[in-house]
């Protein structure tokens, strides 16, 4: 034993009877010589110290996690509102160009079918198809930028009205594919109403889409309150999403389907993904193949009641 573990024994020994007097076993202090509380009197102050320079360092941290937190935040927020500035303008400044390319290419089509050979038929009808895919493509690019740049500030929404709302917008839609509806009694919700139509509207038409052939969609819509949120989810028994493309399900322009068989582009649910983050939610998903899907997203309880 050397010396500083002797030292550390007789401070712990003395930590142990100050402790012992600040429990209130005073009796034990009459065992003490002066020279032991005068020991102990120093060891409280060194350990006072120690404690409140390690206070001080824990405080410090502290402050420095929380200012980098700050920081993060607003460099988010700024590459968010930038990346949403340049989606609009690359959008919008496209838009010219392809309308050139089109337009020609429809003239194209409209005087040459026919008059040149078969492969030139065929590249004209390719070039008009690609035209009118970018055109659809920068037309949701502009939607997806507008989530942030045009909504509103959010007020009470019964979502109850929200989703009658949907029913008539998708009217046709359910019909011809003899979709059945159901739906728990909905909360009312601090939203951008028509965000909210937007957001259900985008996952109860993909329940109708992704449908199985041989079984008319059946769509449930329910609401939990959870502690101070609402957590709301759209299931169906439609044909359900790969486990591998889980990963990918709210990523601009991601399809995990066929485009020939089901149509779209991709945008909805990157859409719905950045609705629900503006309204201070998460969303997500869960799916078995063959069986059908559940789209959960929450929505912040507190505002509204
Ligand atoms: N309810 C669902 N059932 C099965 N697959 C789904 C469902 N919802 C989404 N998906 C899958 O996720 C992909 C992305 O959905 P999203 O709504 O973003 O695009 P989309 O419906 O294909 O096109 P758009 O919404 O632009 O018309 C779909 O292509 C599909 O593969
Ligand atoms: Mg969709």
């Amino acid at each position: 034993m050397d010396e500083s573990d002797v030292k550390q024994q007789e401070r712990n020994e003395l930590r142990r009877r100050a402790e012992e007097v600040l429990r209130g076993r005073t009796e034990r202090l009459r065992e003490l010589s002066s020279e032991d509380i005068e020991k102990l009197v120093h060891e409280l102050s060194v350990h006072q110290i120690e404690l409140e320079m390690q206070n001080e360092e824990l405080r410090r941290a502290h402050d420095e996690l929380e200012k980098r937190v700050e920081e993060q935040t607003a460099e988010l927020a700024r590459s968010n509102a930038e990346l949403e500035q340049f989606a609009y303008i690359a959008s919008h400044d496209l838009q010219e160009p392809l309308r050139t390319v089109s337009g020609f290419t429809q003239l194209l089509a409209k005087r040459y079918r026919g008059k040149l050979d078969k492969d030139a038929d065929d590249f004209i009808s390719y070039i008009v198809d690609g035209a009118t895919r970018m055109q659809k493509m920068i037309d949701d690019l502009l939607e997806y930028s507008r989530v942030g740049t045009r909504g509103k500030p959010f007020e009470r929404t019964d979502l109850e009205a929200v989703f009658n709302q949907v029913l008539t917008n998708l009217k046709v839609s359910i019909e011809q594919n003899g979709a059945v509806l159901t739906h728990d009694p909905l909360p009312t919700v601090m939203a951008d109403a028509t965000q909210m139509v937007q957001l259900f509207q985008n996952l109860i038409s993909n329940a109708i889409k992704f449908r199985k052939k041989d079984e008319p969609p059946r769509i449930h819509v329910s609401a939990e309150r959870m502690g101070d949120e609402w957590v709301l989810s759209v299931r169906d028994n439609g044909i359900g999403i790969a486990p591998e493309f889980m990963g990918r399900l709210f990523q601009v322009f991601a399809r995990g389907h066929a485009s020939s068989e089901y149509p779209g582009t991709g945008i909805g649910l990157a859409i719905c993904k950045r609705i629900v983050e503006r309204h201070g939610g998460r969303i997500w998903a869960e799916s078995e193949p063959g069986k059908g899907s559940t789209f959960y997203f929450t929505i912040p309880a507190r505002d509204a009641r």
